[in-house]
């Protein structure tokens, strides 16, 4: 191996091992921006590096010199604008539109091998991967922005193209891989790669579209993983060894999240991959329950609050709905100046994205170290004087301790374990899951019906003018 080799080779080892302490950095909020940044810097010596590769080749013509140079300023001009401009609460469909254009890649690169080396394992993968991810993507970030309907989609024959569809691709990749349509250079050897990733785009289409809206960050999360693997065969076909090693970490990481978010609901993957439950997006509206329930004034709850030693807030999807997070900072402060012990649970699947709560706090202003995860949270709740409940629904229903209902099993946070609640939502509409919560009649329970922000800022003009 000679020097050059060598070196790049040590350059490459050095940008992996970033990529896993980034990984590992992003565990905790405190860390994460060093993490990304980490991250993103060692990418950037990658593409410097494979560009140095390449000039020391001199196999690029000066005209593809000029490509690349386009191509990269384009990519990364409208990657930094839409990062740059996009609202959070968008940021899931922004995602979705990334992996579209990594899955793209990747099974571009596929084809392009393909001409070069005929079929092997990594571009038929990569061809039925990056094919799927990237019809998939689009079709998810589609129905988040609100261009494709958010509702379960189940048009005629659905069912029997999903099935067959992977039938169809499983033969041709192995035609391609066995030899027939005479390789590349035969017409045949085409035909059946065109064949491949025409089924490829279609299941991607027909995988996603019975998928309801709100389960989109779960299947959001699935897409990642299968670009992460995508890119790592594209790395396999290269013959590039930190493709290969960025790929698997996204893969991995992307399927352990997809793991874990579908634990959080107590869903299997399959279960969310069928379809069919709720779009979390109802239309607010009474129940019979509604009567049963204690309505609380702006008053009733600044005392509450006020004269509290310790207040758990538990954040949810109506928080982020509302954009609320500013007003209940602000609440948080006031009472905090009053020595109350204020501090917020955050359950991992409250709202509707991974990490959406630690989002919005964050960016609030609101300090890491008063943020609980569910287990420590929960093991405090008995000494708690006020749990104050945000636009949350299903992540503090008791419901979910007992068999039988749609969130059975789902661990929760116990909210009605503290000795007082106080629930602030618009009525006793349902959440997600599309069931009534036991939590908001519970006798130790106060509803406080009106929308996050307007209810926030009343709540804490009420705290200044009755305990100033
Ligand atoms: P939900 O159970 O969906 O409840 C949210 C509540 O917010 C609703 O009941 C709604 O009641 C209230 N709300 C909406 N707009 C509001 C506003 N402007 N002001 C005040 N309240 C408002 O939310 P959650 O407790 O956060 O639970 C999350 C659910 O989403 C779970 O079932 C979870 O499995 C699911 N999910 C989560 C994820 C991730 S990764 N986070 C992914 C997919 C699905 P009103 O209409 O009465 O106001």
């Amino acid at each position: 191996m000679s020097a050059f080799d060598a070196a790049i080779r040590l350059v490459y080892l050095a940008v992996a091992s970033c990529f896993v302490l980034g990984l590992h950095l992003m565990n905790s909020p405190v860390t994460a921006r060093r993490g990304n940044l980490l991250s993103a810097g060692a990418m950037a010596v990658a593409v410097a590096a494979t560009v140095v590769v390449l000039a020391e080749a001199g196999v690029v013509r000066p005209w593809a010199w000029g490509a690349l140079a386009a191509g990269t300023a384009l990519g990364a001009g409208v990657g930094l604008a839409l990062a740059r401009r996009v609202l959070m609460t968008a940021m899931p469909q922004l995602v979705s539109l990334f992996n579209a254009v990594g899955g793209g890649a990747a099974a571009l690169i596929g084809v392009h091998d393909f001409t070069r080396h005929g079929a092997s394992l990594p571009v038929v993968l990569d061809v039925v991967i990056g094919g799927v991810t990237f019809s998939g993507s689009l079709v998810a970030s589609g129905k988040l922005q609100g261009l494709v309907p958010g509702r379960p989609i189940v048009f005629p024959g659905a069912r029997v193209l999903t099935v067959a569809l992977p039938l169809a691709m499983a033969a041709l990749s192995v035609l391609l891989l066995t030899g027939g349509g005479g390789g590349p250079g035969g017409g045949g050897g085409v035909a059946l790669l065109a064949g491949l990733a025409a089924a490829s785009l279609a299941f991607g289409v027909t995988m996603v579209t019975p998928i309801g809206g709100a389960d989109m960050p779960v299947v959001i999360s699935l897409l990642n993983a299968f670009t992460g693997t995508a890119v790592a065969m594209a790395g396999f076909a290269l013959g590039n060894t930190v493709l290969i090693t960025a790929g698997a970490l996204v893969g991995a990481s992307g399927a352990i999240l997809t793991k874990l978010m579908a634990d959080a609901m107590n869903r299997s993957l399959g279960n969310i991959i069928a379809g069919g439950f709720g779009t979390g997006d109802e239309a607010a509206g009474g129940s019979a329950a509604q009567g049963r329930a204690r309505s609380l004034s702006a008053d009733d709850a600044a005392i509450q609050l006020a004269y509290a030693a310790k207040v758990v807030v538990v954040p949810g999807y109506g928080l982020a709905a509302a954009q609320a997070q500013h007003q209940l900072h602000d609440l948080a402060e006031l009472l905090e100046r009053r020595g109350v012990d204020v501090f917020y649970a955050v359950h991992p699947v409250a709202g509707r994205m991974p990490g959406h709560m630690n989002v919005l706090l964050a960016e609030a202003g609101v300090p890491y170290d008063r943020l609980a995860d569910m287990e420590d949270a929960n093991a405090a709740m008995p000494q708690t004087d006020v749990a104050l409940v945000v636009g949350a629904n299903d992540v503090v229903n008791p419901a979910a301790r007992r068999p039988g209902s749609a969130v059975s099993g789902m661990p929760i946070i116990d909210a009605d374990r503290a000795r007082s609640v106080i629930v602030v939502k618009r009525s006793m509409g349902h959440g997600y899951a599309g069931i009534d919560n036991e939590l908001y009649t519970a006798p130790n329970t106060g509803m406080y019906f009106a929308d996050a922000k307007k209810a926030l800022s009343d709540i804490t003009a009420a705290v200044k003018t009755l305990v100033g």
